[in-house]
């Protein structure tokens, strides 16, 4: 059976991959420790789970409009003017299934065959799939050895008479960095100038540590006409740890939401009522679990890089937010495919590699997890990489060999 060239050419995505091995090994009794999860295990916030039942139980269950139920559209806005103090209006509002789709979304509206769309490392492993998706070219910018984020000269260089767009993701998955505030001052600046679009992705926004925040890119945008070209992608799925509702939402000019609402008619007609009107909930509703979890990542951050600074060879940047670190493990080895492997076939410790997301020989570690997650997976990875370490041990009674090489 034949599949089109572009399916062929998509990859599968890294992170669900592992996922899936992790789930498996654990059906088997397997005691797998998981650090590389990308959602938190925390409750879903009580206000989404009570306006989604009520819902529910009203048995009236029907397509919304595409751009999404006003309870919801009106809670963006809100938010939107809360946490960047940028005043939109319904017109700018268009809510998806998830970011991911809000993301894919606008890569169909914005994207021309062969358009080019500059996309810095280490970057979330979606972008430059859901590019090549639309028939447009990732151009994947890699920073300096050792940096996590681009200069401003590292995007200048690629920009070209095909760059469509630049895509940002800060607090950045899998790194946890927080760009600073002058390259996003210097960034929106410089894609005004030259009418490139810029897409920040702020999915990880409300989860920063050490009291700071990060920078928002309309803090800097001069231009508020139809014609800007910043658009700000977000949604529930981390910040509520709801990600298995699947809402999220793109603010943008009217009209790049006015194409994207014929874009999204077209695939899903609307996201689902009930997940639209527990996003609404969780928006409307008592904030306080978003603090909870991010003083909870917070915390978990300070032990996983305690963990990691006392591990020889391994090189740490603390991440400033989200729930990911992205250490060097170079030392031990430069490819980071054999190496996530060799830790899940021996550790029984789940990672992603780096490569993944444009980083080789960096490993992508999970801290949403619990403290003894983290301390035992790291330990776990130091016996299975340190060459002094005992070829055996036991967890319970299973035993693990690690046959380092
Ligand atoms: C940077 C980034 N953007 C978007 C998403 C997807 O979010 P959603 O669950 O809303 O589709 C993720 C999920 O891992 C992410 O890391």
């Amino acid at each position: 059976m034949s599949v089109s060239q572009l399916a062929r050419e998509v990859q599968e995505s890294p992170t669900l991959k592992m996922n899936e091995a992790a789930r498996l090994l654990r059906e088997k009794g397997e005691p797998v420790i998981h650090l590389g999860a990308g959602e938190p295990k925390s409750k879903v916030p009580i206000d989404a789970i009570l306006s989604c039942a009520a819902k529910l139980k009203t048995a009236d269950i029907r397509y919304t409009p595409t751009e999404g139920i006003p309870t919801l559209t009106k809670a963006i806005i809100r938010y939107t003017e809360e946490s960047y103090n940028k005043i939109i209006g319904h017109e700018n509002v268009i809510v998806h299934a998830g970011a991911k789709q809000a993301f894919y979304n606008l890569m169909m509206t914005i994207i021309n065959p062969q358009d080019e769309v500059i996309i810095p490392a280490p970057y979330w492993v979606s972008y430059p799939e859901i590019v090549k998706m639309v028939y447009g070219v990732p151009v994947l910018v890699h920073p300096e050895d050792g940096r996590f984020y681009p200069t401003m000269s590292d995007i200048t260089q690629n920009v070209g008479s095909y760059t469509k767009a630049v895509v940002i993701n800060s607090p950045n998955n899998p790194s946890g960095a927080v760009y600073p505030e002058e390259f996003i001052g210097e960034l929106v600046e410089y894609c005004e100038k030259k009418s490139i679009y810029l897409v920040m992705d702020d999915i990880y926004q409300k989860l920063v540590f050490n009291g700071k925040t990060a920078p928002p890119c309309f803090n800097y945008s001069k231009d508020d006409t139809d014609s800007s070209r910043l658009v700000v992608i977000n949604g529930v799925s981390k910040m509520y740890a709801m990600t298995g509702f699947r809402i999220g939402w793109t603010i943008t000019n009217r009209k790049i939401r006015e194409a994207m609402l014929n874009v999204a008619a077209q695939n899903t007609s609307c996201p689902s009522v009930l997940l639209q009107t527990a996003a609404a909930g969780a928006l409307n509703g008592v904030q306080t679990s978003v603090e909870s979890l991010r003083v909870f990542l917070e915390n978990n951050r300070n032990v996983m890089v305690n963990e990691l600074r006392a591990f020889n060879g391994i090189k740490i940047i603390p991440p400033d937010g989200t729930f990911y670190c992205l250490p060097d493990f170079r030392a031990y080895s430069k490819d980071s495919v054999e190496l996530a492997q060799f830790l899940l076939d021996k550790a029984l410790v789940v990672t992603v590699p780096g490569k993944e997301f444009g980083m080789e020989g960096h490993l992508r570690l999970s801290y949403c997890g619990t403290v003894k997650d983290i301390t035992e997976g790291i330990a776990r990875i130091k016996w299975a990489l340190d060459p002094d370490s005992p070829n055996e041990i036991y967890i319970g009674d299973r035993k693990l060999r690690r046959d380092w090489k």
